[in-house]
């Protein structure tokens, strides 16, 4: 096993230092102060020490989530899915955690593996919240043992459909091309981040931080950029603008650019229903999109049809069991998302319970 501790580098707060210009540092004190106490709940860390048949290519599937029922009926069906195709043949996964930046332990914790990490201080993501996952990576890199070598970033809404190989290389991560990542159409905003000596911005991948498989030694060097980046961006009204809810994903993109790091792109990592028709030799299903149809099977999309599946039908509370199939017609990725929500309702233990809400 390495040892982190000794490992460390610059601690976080140091890091963090840099970003000055946001807020007082007297506020992060007092935050990460409370925060190393606290931080460890079982999950990832010390269940076990001795690491037989060490595999090197098994990298660690890390989601960061928050404590909200929306977030952990996602989480409790993608925990049920990994269990489901860990160990088949062709998986290089390795161990899970989700890594809880709602800074304090939730009723989930002896069901998944859990990390609980600090939130933002409060008013700094300014109510976007996903401004947290780069904060929540930095923190749960310096402080938690992690046996593998590679780091899986994954999301809630995440469904492994086949078992998972380590797609990155030493120097070489993976990530999931998105059609939305437009970097070269954005140069003018991108080159407050990305200086002209670092290269052209084709050199900025069309990816955002999720899914991304990398080596855990420059995941550990691009997070805090990714942070100080993200933030940065944040506060700059014309980046806000222009990006919106993909913001964080740019910042991803350019964080690792500065790093020197760029991806292998790899279709084959998700498919996004309803738009990928059929589930075909892909990885991950990501049900971020509603899927609406009307009875003849035709798509709908924006307009409630006569059949729905959409995650955001469920903000405050979990899908029930057994959600009707799709009607005849519809795409078989659609159908297999809603038949695999339904296997994970089913076998999960007190679905119906306050588990996914409490
Ligand atoms: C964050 O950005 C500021 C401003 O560019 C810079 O001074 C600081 O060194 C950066 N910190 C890190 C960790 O990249
Ligand atoms: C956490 O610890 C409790 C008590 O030791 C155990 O029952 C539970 O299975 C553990 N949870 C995980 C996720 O390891
Ligand atoms: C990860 O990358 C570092 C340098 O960037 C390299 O030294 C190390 O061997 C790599 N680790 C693995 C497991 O490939
Ligand atoms: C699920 O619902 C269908 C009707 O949509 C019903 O025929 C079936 O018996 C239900 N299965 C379970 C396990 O409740």
């Amino acid at each position: 096993m390495i040892e982190r501790k000794s490992l460390r580098r610059a601690s976080p707060l140091f890091l963090v230092l840099g970003l000055g210009f946001l807020f007082a540092a007297y506020n992060f004190f007092s935050v990460i102060g409370h925060n190393r106490a606290s931080i460890t709940m079982n999950g990832s860390d010390g269940d076990d020490p001795i690491i037989k048949n060490w595999e090197s290519l098994r990298f660690h599937v890390a989601v960061t989530a928050t404590d909200s029922p929306y977030s952990k009926w996602q989480c409790r069906i993608m925990y049920y899915w990994y269990k489901r195709v860990k160990d088949m043949p062709g998986s290089e996964m390795g161990k899970f955690t989700r890594i809880l930046h709602s800074g304090s332990p939730d009723n989930l914790i002896e069901e998944i593996p859990t990390f609980v990490v600090d939130p933002l201080p409060e008013g700094l993501d300014r109510g976007y919240i996903v401004l947290n996952r780069p904060w929540a990576f930095v923190q749960w890199l310096e402080s938690a043992t992690i046996e593998e070598e590679y780091i899986l970033m994954a999301e809630p809404d995440h469904i492994f459909v086949r078992p998972l190989p380590n797609l990155a290389h030493e120097t070489r991560p993976a990530g999931y091309p998105f059609f939305y990542i437009k970097p070269a159409e954005h140069e003018k905003i991108i080159r407050k981040f990305f200086p002209k000596e670092k290269g052209p911005v084709t050199n900025i991948d069309p990816i955002g931080n999720s899914p991304v498989i990398i080596n855990k030694s420059l995941l550990e060097e691009i997070a805090p950029t990714w942070m100080n980046v993200s933030l940065r961006m944040k506060d700059d009204p014309e980046t806000d603008k222009a990006f919106g809810w993909v913001l964080e994903m740019y910042a991803y993109a350019i964080a690792s650019a500065l790093h020197g790091v760029q991806h292998t792109l790899r279709k084959d990592f998700m498919l996004q229903p309803p738009w990928d028709l059929e589930v075909g030799k892909n990885f991950i299903i990501h049900y971020t999109y509603g899927c609406d149809y009307n009875l003849k099977g035709e798509l709908t999309y924006g307009k409630i049809g006569g059949w729905r599946f959409d995650k955001r039908s469920y903000l405050s509370g979990p899908p029930p069991k057994n959600l009707s199939l799709p009607p005849p017609g519809v795409p078989e990725s659609v159908v297999r998302l809603v038949k695999m929500v339904n296997e994970a309702t089913a076998n999960i233990p007190d679905w119906d319970s306050t588990r996914n809400s409490g």
